[in-house]
């Protein structure tokens, strides 16, 4: 047991109470921003005047040397300390000796893990940020090559009108666009510094807020020190984030499990991307859509389970914040993971035009065009309605589709029909009349594909 806290104590820690208050199994992974706080944090004690210079550089060196020893694997983290914070203390105290022991001059580990917690989120928000922008860019170059590729658009799961596959990809490319929107959001709110902010109330040292703020990249200092050591905000909008983005993932990869099933035969998933049956010899299975749609209860987890914890909790830092950090490390990881995998499963994907095209016209995807064609021809839309319906029973009594009518029966149903509803009712009639802006014509599709070229151009990172 390797503690930073004996002095009043006058017993040993019980070990179970040690082990059930330690966090270093899981605040390892926060070791390089600890280490990049602390060296921030002696820097300004230096240029304050409160460290000397050759403190300041003996520190740094030592504390550098703990960064390379880890990284190398050369220098374990073990469990033989409380938290990350006394691991990186206690290391180098035992390199370097008394300066080691000023490090934590000025400060808390309060100020310290909520500054350690947003290096560490920022960071992945930028990496989630990238790999949300490549699946941005995979569906934009599927949706470039689907803007004729005729299909089926649902809804209550009932085919309802014609659409394309590029306009239905192009429904998750806004979704996903808006999913970085909103990480980019979190990002500049958070990007506010808490070290200097002490336990709760600041210090009695002159430290320079500003100045460790700018060397690791913050727009400024917190403003209030209560509120920067309990401040788990950022965490929960980044979960909540998370989890639209996993809820946007879990919807489409729904469907990808419905086109990739026997019935539909919309898309094949692509063999790299699929597994088999230990016992259905036939079997090839969307076992990657499938976890992705179940991973997704995860992390809805993380949020909910974030947010109950700070519910009742009174200022300023409480323990119950360690749960924070497991949590928050899963989602951020399992997201990552989903993200990247599922880029991989819909640029391998194969989509089957023919299936889905025959799929539009069996569904009677064209029936509204077919009552607008009897409205453009001078029939009210209410008794064209009606006419339609009737074409509509005639056809599922012979098992056929609108198109495979002929004029007579069309003529025998309503003589407003001239043999020109046969191109009124074809699938690219029905969509290519569609051309106001968010609509699937091939020309209203190539404008929003312009839009979103020049969007993922300007934003190809978040931009400190
Ligand atoms: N492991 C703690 C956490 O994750 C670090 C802060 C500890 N502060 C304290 N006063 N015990 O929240």
């Amino acid at each position: 047991m390797a503690q930073l806290w004996g002095g009043r104590f006058t017993k040993e820690t019980d070990q179970l109470v040690y082990n059930f208050n330690a966090s270093i199994s899981f605040d390892q992974k926060l070791y390089k921003q600890d280490i990049r706080g602390s060296i921030a944090h002696v820097t300004m004690l230096a240029a304050q005047g409160v460290l000397t210079e050759e403190e300041k550089e003996i520190i740094v060196d030592g504390l550098k040397g703990i960064l390379d020893d880890v990284d190398r694997g050369v220098l374990e983290i073990t469990s033989e300390y409380e938290d990350i914070h006394s691991f990186v203390e206690a290391n180098l105290i035992e390199r370097v000796g008394e300066p080691g022991k000023k490090l934590h001059t000025g400060r808390s580990r309060n100020d310290q893990v909520a500054l350690d917690m947003k290096l560490y989120v920022r960071d992945e928000i930028k990496e989630i940020d990238q790999l949300v922008k490549e699946l941005l860019e995979a569906l934009l170059q599927m949706i470039e090559k689907h803007t004729e590729t005729y299909m089926p658009g649902f809804t209550h799961l009932q085919k309802a009108q014609p659409v394309t596959l590029a306009h239905h990809i192009g429904a998750y490319f806004e979704m996903f666009k808006r999913d970085r929107q909103r990480l980019e959001d979190i990002y500049h709110r958070m990007n506010f510094c808490p070290l200097g902010s002490g336990a709760l109330a600041g210090t009695t040292y002159p430290l320079d807020r500003e100045l460790t703020a700018s060397l690791l990249g913050f727009t400024g200092p917190t403003l209030n020190s209560m509120d920067s050591v309990s401040d788990r905000d950022y965490i929960i909008e980044l979960l909540s984030a998370l989890s639209t983005i996993m809820m946007h993932l879990s919807r489409f990869s729904e469907e990808i499990i419905i086109w990739n099933s026997n019935e539909y035969q919309f898309v094949e998933i692509d063999d790299a991307y699929s597994t088999g049956s230990s016992i259905m010899p036939q079997k090839k299975n969307p076992d990657i859509a499938e976890l992705v749609r179940g991973k997704t209860g995860r992390v809805y987890a993380a949020l909910t389970s974030v947010l109950t914890t700070m519910k009742g909790i009174p200022l300023a830092y409480n323990k119950d914040m360690q749960e924070d950090k497991e949590l928050t490390f899963d989602a951020i990881d399992t997201v990552k993971g989903c993200v990247a995998l599922f880029t991989g499963m819909v640029s391998t994907m194969k989509f089957k035009k023919e299936v889905m095209e025959k799929s539009a016209k069996n569904g009677f995807t064209n029936a509204t065009d077919a009552a607008d064609y009897l409205v453009n021809h001078g029939v009210p839309f209410r008794d064209a309605h009606s006419i339609v319906g009737q074409l509509v029973l005639y056809c599922l009594d012979k098992n056929i589709s609108l198109d495979e009518m002929s004029l007579e029966e069309y003529q025998s149903i309503s003589p407003v029909f001239e043999k020109d509803i046969y191109d009124a009712i074809s699938m690219k009639t029905c969509v290519e009349r569609r051309t106001t802006i968010g609509a699937p014509s091939k020309e209203a599709m190539e404008k929003v594909i312009q839009i979103n070229k020049e969007y993922l151009l300007k934003n190809a990172c978040i931009l400190d």
